[in-house]
């Protein structure tokens, strides 16, 4: 079993995407997890809905999702979605576009407080719609399987709160990866892991520590779940560019 998440960042250049590095290949058999972060930051643009982006006391930044906001999100996701679905199809691949909340896939928590720094000050925001992940109904996604190849949108369904949830795509590939017992995690996205401007093509992690400073923003994140999936036995774990793909061993 192979989990490929696809970067919002690639999914304006899926032709690109299609012709680089055995992909097409790769996601005839594969559960597929999507980002979407572009999408919808164009969609709040085209709707004048302001989206704060906000840092966590840890430094990192993230965008608040706020009930208006995660209607932006849960669109946004969606028309990612059938971008990614349509062109799949187009290339002969049957493609089942989901996202957390058929079928309860992704069960995640609403995070009632999150923290974030203003100035020096840490405030306590309880109205966010972002969330962590519980759970991945994996006997729901192997009878979505039958019908076809899972393309999973990044949202996670709050069943205490009945609420859909802004939930980071790398994590939710890796929980799916997981859940499923896959053996490889491909993470795709824009550019492999860039260290002093050249690409990393493997990265051990006993040289982890050493390397990470050079990731910031998305890279980082993605690192880490790379990190975390190594560690808990999967056994190829890759990030994919346009230009050159980092195998994280
Ligand atoms: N050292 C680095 N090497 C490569 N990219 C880096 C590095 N440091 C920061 N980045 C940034 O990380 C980005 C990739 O992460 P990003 O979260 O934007 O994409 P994604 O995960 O593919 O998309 P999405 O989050 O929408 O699913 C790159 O486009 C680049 O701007
Ligand atoms: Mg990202």
């Amino acid at each position: 079993m192979r989990v490929v998440k696809i970067g919002g960042s690639t999914l304006f250049r899926l032709e690109e995407l299609w012709r680089s590095d055995g992909l097409s290949e790769v996601l005839r058999k594969a559960v597929v997890v999507h980002g979407g972060s572009r999408h919808v930051d164009e969609l709040s643009k085209r709707l004048g809905v302001r989206v704060e982006r906000l840092t966590s006391p840890s430094g990192v930044t993230f965008r608040r999702t706020t009930r208006e906001v995660l209607d932006v999100y849960v669109a946004a996701m969606m028309k990612a979605n059938r971008d990614l679905v349509s062109f799949l199809q187009a290339q002969g691949i049957k493609a089942v576009g989901l996202s957390g909340l058929d079928n309860e896939l992704i069960v995640g928590r609403r995070k009632r407080l999150v923290k974030a720094l203003v100035g020096d000050r840490v405030i306590a925001i309880r109205d966010d719609y972002s969330g962590t992940i519980e759970r991945v109904n994996v006997g729901a996604l192997r009878s979505f399987m039958r019908l076809g190849i899972p393309v999973v949108a990044s949202i996670a369904y709050d069943p205490m709160e009945n609420v859909p949830l802004n939930v980071d795509g790398d994590k939710v590939a890796l929980h799916m990866a997981l859940s499923l017992n896959a053996r490889e995690l491909r993470f795709v996205s824009d550019s492999a892991f860039l260290a002093n401007g050249e690409v990393v093509r493997r990265l051990p992690l006993e040289d982890f520590e050493e390397f990470l400073p050079h990731a910031r923003g998305g890279m980082r994140k993605k690192l880490l779940m790379a990190k975390k999936a190594v560690e808990s036995g999967i056994d190829k774990v890759v990030i994919q560019g346009l230009n050159g793909r980092t195998v994280i061993a």
